[in-house]
């Protein structure tokens, strides 16, 4: 099947609604495509920066079967006005992932759950029986007791799952395995890419190695992306540079990684989707999805308004 994929534009989905899916990921599911993120379209006020910030409406979840018309699932994860949940309003819910236990038959999501100055740093798990929702928020926590904070999972060929998250004051990234019921960490982990100040991390697997694009740590402002290569999650990881190529490539496009795309029904080229942040204005920020190219042992990314696969 061939999809044509437009960059040039902020998407919306098949209500002509912008597409609440910032910092998210796509569960393939049954010849579906489901993509969860930050839906960022609540009250706006400013902040004392002169920056704007928008309260909390939750994770929002996509559907779709070609990657072109997307349908409003609606908010699977919704924010809470409780103080004291760590799905307030106004804290800070970003980077959402769900990941399918096939042994339990359920739809785990990790996201990065933060006080409103990122200082409580941790990871939050939900659960539901379906990938549409609801669902179920269960608890927060510090991976191997470190800091949290840009997340991503991560399951391997064999259904291995790993919790990637950049951890002391994003100094490091630190890779955790999961357990068998992608509940919580096993307490097996690493940190890798130590000093090197990594966010955004996004994961892949292809001819039998494991691929990583993530960025430096900028904020919400663009930066040179990262890439990196591994035969064991855990590492050693080799670092390979941006992959990023041509015009604007220092900065990503003006985009910052989320997520990885492996083939799937409707897609035959691992795609990187990338977020353009709009920090005065979050519920218009964009979308770029750029096919990865693999070019001796390195990985490409091309800026392209339109393509099709
Ligand atoms: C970025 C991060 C985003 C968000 C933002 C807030 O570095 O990737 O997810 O946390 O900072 O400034």
């Amino acid at each position: 099947m061939s999809i044509l994929q437009r960059n040039d534009y902020c998407w919306l989905d098949s209500d002509n609604a912008t597409l609440q899916a910032h910092g998210g990921g796509v569960l393939i599911h049954e010849g579906q495509y489901y993509w969860y993120g930050e839906n960022r379209d609540g009250p706006i006020y400013a902040e004392q920066d002169g920056r704007k910030r928008a309260d909390n409406v939750g994770v929002s979840c996509y559907r779709s079967s070609d990657l072109l018309t997307w349908d409003n699932l609606g908010v699977v994860l919704p924010a809470v006005d409780d103080p004291d949940h760590d799905l307030h309003i106004r804290k800070v819910i970003e980077r959402p992932k769900v990941i399918y236990n096939s042994s339990t038959g359920k739809f785990v999501m990790w996201l990065h759950v933060d006080s409103a100055d990122y200082a409580f740093a941790r990871a939050g798990v939900a659960i539901s029986d379906h990938p549409t929702g609801p669902f179920r928020y269960l608890y927060s926590l510090r991976p191997n007791g470190f800091m949290s904070r840009d997340q991503t999972v991560f399951v391997d060929d064999g259904g291995t799952a790993y919790h990637i998250g950049a951890s002391d004051e994003n100094q490091t990234a630190m890779v955790s395995q999961l357990t068998d019921d992608y509940l919580n960490i096993s307490g097996k982990f690493r940190k890798i890419f130590e000093g090197r100040c990594m966010e955004a991390f996004a994961f892949t697997r292809h001819e039998g190695r494991f691929w990583m694009i993530a960025s430096g740590c900028t904020g919400w402002d663009p930066n040179a992306a990262r890439s990196a290569v591994a035969d064991d999650m855990m590492g050693p990881w080799e670092e390979l540079g941006n992959p990023c190529v041509g015009e604007h490539a220092d900065i990503t496009f003006g985009g910052q990684s989320t997520f990885i795309l492996p083939p799937g029904p409707a897609n035959q080229q691992h795609i990187a989707m990338f977020d353009i942040w709009r920090p005065t204005d979050l519920r218009t920020s964009g979308y770029v999805w750029l096919p990865i190219q693999w070019e001796g042992g390195r990985m490409a990314l091309r800026w392209q308004t339109t393509w099709s696969s």
